[in-house]
C-alpha cells in the first residue's frame, strides 16, 4: 500500500488533499461528509466576528466554454466544458460561537483528521487585531489543528480586510504576528494572487512568524455581459461588483505564483490551490514544491464536498507512487519541488540556430495573416 501520508507544518495528515475554505466546508455536516468521503483534511469556510449578509440571489456560478467556439459563458449549452467558477460571496454568516461547539464536536468524531479554521478580520486598528487574537483563539481552544489567516478574499469593501490585507506588506506582518502571539498551534496565511509581487508578502508573513503559504485564492474578475440582453450573466437590479475567479482558468497563474513563491523560499511549506480536479494537476503543485493541495471548485461540482475528486485523487497518487516506486519514490516527500529549478528567466532559454529561426513566427499556424508575416517566412 502507498504512503499517502505527509506531515505538512508539523501536522500529520493521512493525505495531503484538503477542501479549501469554501461552500464545501462550510457546515457541520458538510466536513463530516467529507471526511467520511476521504479528505485528509479540511479549511473551514472563513470565520469572522461582523455580521455578514450576502448578495440577494446566488453567491457562486459556473463559466462554461463551448467545444467549437470560444465562448466563455454561464449559460448551459451542451458538450461545454468548465471553464471556471465565478463567486461574490463573502466569508461564513455563521458567527463564532456557532462555529466553536461544531469544531469541537468535528474534532472529537474525527481525531485523526486535519481541522483548519480560516479566520479573518480587520488590521486597522488595534481592536481589529485583537479580533484576530480572539477568533484564533477561539479556534484553538476548540481542538482545530491550524489556523488559516485569510489575507485574500477579493471582494471586500473595506481597505483593511482580505486581499486588501494580503496587498500590503506591512499589514501581513503586522496581523501574522498579532495570530502568532496568541497561536500554540501551526499559523498559515492565505495570500491573494492580485498583487505584483507574491513573493514580497509572502515574506513579510514569514517575517511575521506564518508557518506556510496558501496560494491562490481567486482571481479579482467580472462576468461576463450578454450580448442579447446586454446585461452582466449574473447582476442584482442590473449591477455587479468585482467577484472571484476559481476553477481551471486560474491554474497556470496560481502555478506561476507557487513556483515564484518555492523557488524564494525553497525551505519553507506551501499549500497549493487553483484548478485541481484530479490528481494530474496536483502533481504540478508537488514538483513545484507544494506539500499540501486544496481544492474547491471541482468539489462543489461533485455533491459539494467531492466524494469523487477525493477518490480520484488519492488512486492517482497511488498509482504514481506505484510507478516510481524503482526511482525510490515512497511517498510525495520524495518528489516535492523537484521541478521548482526548472523555471528560469527566458533569456535562460535555448534559442534555435541558424537557418531554423524565423523570427519567432511558425509559418503554417502563426497567428499573424500571412501578409503581415516577415518577408523570410512568407
Ligand atoms: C463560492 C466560493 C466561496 C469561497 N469562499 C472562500 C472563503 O470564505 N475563504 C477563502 O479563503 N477562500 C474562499 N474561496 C476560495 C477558494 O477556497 C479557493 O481558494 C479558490 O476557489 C480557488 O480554488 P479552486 O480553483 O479549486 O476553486 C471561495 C471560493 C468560492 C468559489
Amino acid at each position: 500500500m502507498p504512503n499517502r501520508s505527509v506531515t505538512f507544518t508539523g501536522i500529520r495528515f493521512e493525505n495531503p488533499f484538503l477542501l479549501s475554505s469554501a461552500p464545501p466546508t462550510e457546515s457541520e455536516n458538510n466536513i463530516l461528509r467529507a471526511f467520511d468521503a476521504g479528505w485528509g483534511g479540511v479549511v473551514t469556510k472563513t470565520i469572522g466576528l461582523h455580521p455578514v449578509t450576502n448578495v440577494v440571489g446566488a453567491k457562486a456560478k459556473f463559466m462554461r466554454t463551448g467545444a467549437d467556439d470560444a465562448q466563455v459563458s454561464m449559460k448551459k449549452r451542451p458538450g461545454a466544458a468548465l471553464h471556471s467558477s465565478w463567486n461574490w460571496e463573502l466569508i461564513s454568516d455563521k458567527a463564532i460561537d456557532w462555529w466553536v461547539p461544531r469544531i469541537r464536536r468535528i474534532k472529537e468524531a474525527h481525531p485523526a483528521k486535519v481541522l483548519i479554521a480560516s479566520i479573518m478580520a480587520g488590521s486597522g486598528n488595534d481592536k481589529e487585531l485583537r479580533n484576530w487574537q480572539t477568533l484564533a483563539q477561539a479556534c484553538q481552544d476548540a481542538g482545530a489543528d491550524g489556523i488559516e489567516c485569510n489575507f485574500s478574499c477579493p471582494h471586500m469593501d473595506r481597505k483593511d480586510m482580505g486581499s486588501n490585507i494580503g496587498k500590503d506588506e506591512g499589514l501581513c506582518s503586522v496581523v501574522t504576528e498579532a495570530v502568532k502571539e496568541v497561536a500554540t498551534i501551526p499559523v498559515w496565511t492565505k495570500l491573494t494572487p492580485a498583487t505584483r509581487d507574491i513573493v514580497v508578502e509572502a515574506a513579510a508573513c514569514f517575517r511575521g512568524g506564518a508557518d506556510a503559504m496558501v496560494s491562490s485564492n481567486t482571481f479579482p474578475s467580472l462576468p461576463l455581459i450578454d450580448p442579447d440582453s446586454l446585461e452582466f450573466e449574473i447582476n442584482v437590479d442590473g449591477l455587479v461588483s468585482s467577484g472571484g475567479l476559481g476553477g481551471p482558468a486560474i491554474l497556470p497563474m496560481a502555478l506561476a505564483n507557487m513556483a515564484k513563491m518555492t523557488q524564494a523560499f525553497p525551505d519553507r511549506a506551501f499549500s497549493g490551490i487553483g484548478g485541481v480536479s484530479d490528481f494530474p494537476q496536483a502533481l504540478s503543485y508537488f514538483l513545484l514544491g507544494a506539500g499540501t493541495v486544496q481544492v474547491c471548485t471541482a468539489a462543489m461540482l461533485d455533491q459539494a464536498v467531492g466524494p469523487n475528486v477525493i477518490r480520484r485523487l488519492n488512486a492517482g497518487l497511488d498509482t504514481f507512487l506505484e510507478k516510481h516506486a524503482a526511482d525510490g519514490w515512497a511517498s510525495v516527500e520524495d518528489f516535492r519541488g523537484i521541478r521548482r529549478d526548472r523555471v528560469v528567466l527566458q533569456s535562460q532559454i535555448r534559442r534555435p540556430e541558424g537557418d531554423s529561426y524565423q523570427g519567432g513566427y511558425e509559418p503554417v499556424e502563426g497567428y499573424a495573416a500571412p501578409d503581415e508575416l516577415p518577408l523570410s517566412v512568407r
